[in-house]
């Protein structure tokens, strides 16, 4: 069963285990790199056909440009201003290192999150600026008829209570100027990217009056710096000593042009480059399902591995059936994970906590019924032990 009560409050623990300070992380950070960068596909704990399985992965992640690979998965849906799942990524590290302060800025951002993704799906389909205008007008009037075209209760609910006061932090009507201003370019609307940065700014304010030690931090399949980029946009770089990883060399590479300061390394989820417990927090998304479910159970034991105290993984294939669905495709996999045969892989090595099904999650929390991926899940765990 997904879990309905989800709080990231289950998994911060009060007895957190510090990392040093901030003055180290660069040096620690560089460390793991130079780890990284010797873990070959030889590795001696993966068996031969784990070996070709890694050289296909790299074949099937290789053939792409890497200005795609720049862009793809920080674009519409996947944009980690937007993606519920990134957001509860970010909302993870934020709630490792500061607790429950931020609880209520964190449930305005995940409402824009999906008011952002209501937007986006209507932007996409035939609505024209007139639409907008109309809905803009409706919001205003309190009414959820505009035109013709229904707007969710969520939607109305969260207009109404913008600008809304969260401690000193003023969270605005962002969709006053959101609306406004894709009506004004073009006959198709359009999401600007000042509108979408909108929480960039207030969690880079909220969070630079903070005083705290930081925490190290891991990503396995870091991408292009996907997730990475928000996570310093967002003011928690600072926070982090972030080490990010992907088998794509070509991401890599990527990733380091946009910080040429950060421990971005080649590597492998199947054999991680570092002793045991190095990190207190690990996350990865969109990974384990490209795997063989041998290759997905090795790289689950080796996040579990490394991790000290808490693990945030974001799955976009999961279902509640007791089996994993295989799915092979070309070089790589597309599998249905068993939502309840992963939970308990996880369990077996130590990790317990909570099964988000996103959209029973939004659906329960906030009555949103606008999920664009009723697959996805992200499970928040933390070491039992
Ligand atoms: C769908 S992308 C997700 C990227 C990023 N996590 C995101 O959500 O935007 C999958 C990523 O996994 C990486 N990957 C695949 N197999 C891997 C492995 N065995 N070890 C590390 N990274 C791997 C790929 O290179 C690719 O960047």
């Amino acid at each position: 069963m997904a879990a309905a009560g989800f709080s990231l409050r289950l998994v911060a623990k009060r007895t957190r285990m510090l990392a040093g300070n901030r003055a180290d992380f660069k040096e620690k950070s560089a460390l793991f790199a130079v780890r990284c960068a010797r873990n070959s596909v030889n590795d001696d704990a993966m068996d031969d056909s784990l070996k070709r399985e890694t050289e296909k992965l790299i074949k099937s992640w290789m053939q792409y440009d890497e200005a795609i690979l720049r862009d793809y998965l920080v674009e519409d849906v996947e944009d980690p201003r937007i993606n519920v799942q990134s957001i509860l990524t970010r909302h993870f590290l934020i709630d490792a290192l500061f607790g429950d302060r931020f609880a209520a800025l964190m449930e305005h951002e995940l409402r824009f999150g999906m008011v952002m993704n209501w937007l986006l799906k209507l932007a996409k389909s035939a609505v024209g600026t007139e639409d907008f205008q109309a809905i803009h007008h409706a919001l205003r009037q309190g009414a959820d008829n505009a035109e013709g075209l229904l707007i969710p209760q969520f939607v109305l609910q969260t207009f109404a209570a913008l600008p809304a006061k969260v401690g000193k932090t003023v969270v605005p009507n962002y969709l006053d100027g959101l609306l406004s201003d894709a009506v004004s370019a073009s006959e198709k609307p359009a999401l600007e990217a000042r509108n979408l940065a909108a929480f960039e700014v207030l969690w880079q304010e909220a969070l630079q009056k903070e005083q705290r030690q930081g925490i190290s931090v891991l990503e396995a399949a870091c991408g292009s710096a996907n997730d990475y980029r928000f996570i310093h946009a967002y003011g928690l770089g600072g926070w982090l000593n972030y080490a990010g990883f992907d088998l794509c060399e070509k991401n890599i590479r990527n990733a380091r042009v946009l910080f040429p300061k950060v421990g971005f390394a080649v590597g492998n989820v199947m054999a991680i480059a570092s002793p045991d417990k190095t990190f207190d927090y690990c996350f990865a998304q969109d990974l384990l399902e490209h795997l063989s479910v041998e290759a997905m159970e090795l790289a689950v034991a080796e996040l579990c591995r490394v991790t000290r105290q808490g693990l945030c993984l974001g799955f976009f294939n999961m279902h509640e059936g007791e089996d994993h669905v295989v799915r092979p495709v070309d070089d790589y996999h597309w599998n249905t994970l068993s939502m309840a045969r992963t939970r308990d892989l996880f369990e077996q090595l130590g990790f317990a906590g909570q099964m988000v099904h996103i959209d029973t999650f939004l659906k329960w929390r906030f009555g949103c019924e606008e999920t664009h991926n009723k697959n996805a899940y992200t499970f928040v765990l933390s070491a039992q032990c």
